[in-house]
């Protein structure tokens, strides 16, 4: 019993990170605010925005990241405390780690999974599907069954004779021109080649040893950048107020498809936009002023994206009907129903979405195996994820690992699906962290801490109360697979973890 609440002390962990990070402290405030908004923006807004419009919340998807931006505010407070705390590059788990105990570290940690790999694959589904849109712009078309998810239902369009994905858009479409799609040759999609590609393109990168150059990521961030900022700016000529008309959907009758559990239920999806902030958090180690910065710059990129978030929802549900939204690339969709005056725009919109979901996807394939790594040097994951490569001096064995894992899921999986499991783990993650701060508050005020979270205790009981929210707002599927993994980790955690751990109880 008394292992389960065991820490690690801060000079071990001190230690332990250091072999694997022997850092210059280099980032100012700027720097870290825009390797926020690189983590940051990503499948989030470029697919899952219109995939919630157009299922769970309509135009009043704006009020979703309202709500999700709050609740993203405050666990940023609380991570800021968190990082401060322990002033090393790390990861929530070991935060927990060296605070609240062995127990709460490995459920951090397990779940952090979900976060980090599973974002991954989520962000890659997205990727594909922008490259098969724009590939297709230059005539090359990859076909249907080798581009979606594994068992997606396509049907033979009659006029064109291509394999499309039998939507539910699709169908009611079909009916309405009077065809029947049940008549219309059928076939299941095997895998999504393309997601699969790209995870195993970055995964080779990572293992030889990308450096992280923060020059590279402001060059990501700043084509991002350009490409929302300049959406906004002329799509706002080409809405159409009537598509905001009703703004928020009557209820179906079922609780989160319109109405306001519909606008909960939307910010429980797209919370997955807000991912990638608490990524500032891990780099505290090479930020030039800690005590200052780290706040700045996990705030600072939120509350840049929270307002172009906003912006971009309130665009394209006003160009285009939200009803379209639920594609592979929603952002595209919405520029082609802009007609011919913005035809011009739609490479850059496609080029944007597919350079700045790569970078996306090389943070979350990058933070992964760091976290193995520090899991396996406390001995609740195998050895051999803490050796290092002779050559490429990179963490090899976790990092082949998670990307076969991550590229297995994106080949399978659809981004719905994906997104919302990413969701509802990250919220949890949030939730135990807000409570933690809170909890150490009153259990050991002893430990210095460089940022304070202000209002304590409104501050981490509001992030965790909006948490808990945008959870219960999830899809009944999303909590079973929640549940499952979860009770995956304590299996393995009892079988394995704790009789290995080096804090084994004597
Ligand atoms: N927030 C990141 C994205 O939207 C994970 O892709």
């Amino acid at each position: 019993m008394k292992q389960l609440w065991a820490t690690k002390s801060i000079d071990k962990i001190m230690k332990d990170t250091g072999e694997l990070n022997a850092m210059k402290r280099t980032l100012g405030p700027v720097n870290l605010t825009t390797l926020g908004i690189g983590a940051i923006i990503g499948a989030g807004i470029f697919v899952l925005t219109g995939n919630a419009a157009a299922q769970y919340a309509g135009p009043a998807i704006v009020l979703s990241f309202v709500i999700s931006g709050f609740a993203c505010a405050m666990t940023g407070l609380c991570y800021a405390e968190f990082a401060s705390m322990i002033p090393l590059s790390g990861s929530a788990y070991t935060y927990a780690y060296a605070t609240l105990g062995e127990l709460i570290a490995w459920i951090i940690g397990w779940d952090l999974i979900l976060e980090y790999l599973f974002a991954s694959s989520t962000v890659a589904v997205g990727w594909s599907g922008y490259v098969v849109s724009f590939l297709k712009d230059f005539g090359v078309i990859v076909p249907a069954y080798l581009s979606n998810a594994t068992g997606t239902s396509l049907l033979q369009l009659p006029d064109s004779g291509q394999w499309v994905v039998a939507s539910a858009g699709l169908v009611s479409d079909l009916v309405s021109k009077g065809l029947n799609p049940d008549v219309l040759p059928h076939m299941s999609a095997i895998i999504n080649l393309p997601a699969v590609f790209i995870i195993g393109m970055l995964t080779i990168l990572l293992v030889i040893g990308i450096s992280e150059s923060a020059n590279f990521n402001n060059v990501i961030v700043f084509i991002k950048l350009a490409v929302v900022i300049t959406l906004i700016c002329v799509g706002y000529a080409y809405i159409n107020r009537e598509n905001w008309t009703p703004f928020i959907p009557e209820n179906t009758g079922t609780f989160g498809e319109f109405g306001w559990s519909g606008i909960l239920r939307g910010a429980g999806v797209i919370f997955f936009a807000y991912i990638g902030f608490d990524a500032v958090s891990t780099a505290a180690q090479e930020a030039k002023n800690p005590q200052r910065d780290m706040p700045i710059g996990i705030l600072g990129s939120l509350a840049v994206c929270t307002i172009l978030y906003i912006l971009v929802s309130l665009t394209v549900t006003g160009m285009v009907s939200y009803k379209l939204l639920a594609v592979p690339d929603p952002i595209a969709v919405a520029v082609d129903a802009a007609g011919p005056g913005l035809m011009w725009l739609r490479p850059f919109v496609k080029i944007g979405a597919i350079a700045g979901l790569s970078s996306v996807i090389l943070v979350m394939l990058l933070g992964q195996p760091r976290i193995f790594y520090s899991m396996a040097k406390d001995g609740l994951l195998p050895k051999s994820f803490t050796k290092i490569h002779p050559r490429f001096k990179t963490p090899f064995i976790p990092t082949i690992v998670t990307g076969v894992i991550a590229g297995i899921i994106a080949g399978t999986f659809s981004i719905n699906i994906l997104g919302e499991l990413v969701s509802i783990g990250t919220l949890l993650a949030f939730t135990i962290v807000c409570l933690g701060v809170l909890f150490l508050r009153y259990r050991r005020p002893d430990i210095p801490r460089a940022f304070k979270t202000p209002w304590v205790p409104a501050v981490p009981i509001l992030g965790a109360g909006f948490s808990i929210m945008q959870m219960l707002a999830l899809p009944g599927d999303t909590w079973v697979r929640l549940i499952i993994w979860m009770a995956l980790g304590f299996v393995i955690y009892f079988l394995y973890g704790k009789r290995n751990s080096l804090l084994r109880d004597k």
